[in-house]
């Protein structure tokens, strides 16, 4: 089995659409996205719409919880509480009842997607998280090896023991070894310049290929302007906040030399 592998694709469809002629090229048996389908950008029904006809998986995103009103915009960062209520008046029926039906977590096999994290939709799982992220996989599915997450808008390839591994090449997943994939953002680059990310997971060979696919941001940019949108919104180089209240609250605990709990 091959997957193509979006993830926080937001509202981005020149981006979706230049992933999806990409990961088209590697023959994928079908397609998963690990949420975040709208918010911030310009197409989000489209974007949904697309999603809905293609994937064959496909959980919920924090920004997906807001749109459909299950999540409150004070958890989002500043752009995108302040495009989510721009992001629910376009909104089709159609596209909020399909993000309706999303669920939090989805086990395929082997794989579990989830957007964030396993037990938080906020926590952010960088490389200092994913030890600890495939502790809680092997507690709840002992049996799943790869865990698909996104959420950070930032690639990354982690095996459990061994730390990140480089993603320049094809990345050998290594049988009895666990997992943590997260294939950058569709449609909201956190890099030097607008880049649209996606993943190619092959089961039955083993690896996991890291796509970044060059789409005509210029283009979009106008489309941004011309719908009141603010023309950054699918390229931050610079992360707007980088802990959810939590983990801003645990770590300040533990500087305080306050007991973990
Ligand atoms: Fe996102």
């Amino acid at each position: 089995m091959r997957y193509g592998v979006l993830a926080d694709i937001h509202g981005n469809l020149p981006a979706l659409e230049a992933v999806l002629n990409a990961v088209d090229a590697h023959r994928p048996d079908a397609i998963l996205c690990v949420g975040d389908l709208v918010g911030y950008g310009a197409f989000p029904s489209e974007c949904v719409d697309r999603i809905a006809s293609l994937a064959r998986g496909c959980v919920a995103g924090d920004h997906d919880l807001v749109a459909i009103g299950r999540q409150t915009e004070h958890l989002l960062d500043d752009l995108g509480a302040e495009t989510s209520g721009w992001t629910k008046a376009a909104l089709t029926d159609r596209a909020r009842d399909y993000l309706s039906t999303l669920p939090l977590h989805l086990e395929l096999g082997p794989v579990v997607l989830a957007h964030a994290s396993l037990r938080d939709p906020w926590r952010r799982v960088g490389p200092a998280a994913a030890e600890d992220e495939l502790l809680g996989l092997s507690a709840r599915r002992p049996d799943a090896s790869i865990l698909v997450l996104g959420h950070t808008h930032t690639p990354l390839a982690y095996c459990e023991g061994v730390g990140s591994i480089p993603r320049e090449d094809p990345v050998k997943l290594v049988p009895g070894r666990k997992y943590l994939l997260n294939p950058g953002a569709v449609g909201q680059s956190h890099e030097s310049s607008p880049v649209a990310r996606c993943l190619v997971l092959d089961l039955t060979d083993g690896s996991a290929i890291f796509l970044a696919v060059p789409y005509d941001a210029e283009r979009y940019v106008a489309e941004l302007r011309s719908s009141g949108l603010p023309p950054d919104a699918h390229h931050r180089p610079v992360q707007p906040r980088t802990d959810p209240p939590g983990d801003a609250l645990r770590r300040a605990r533990l500087e305080a030399g306050a007991p973990r709990h």
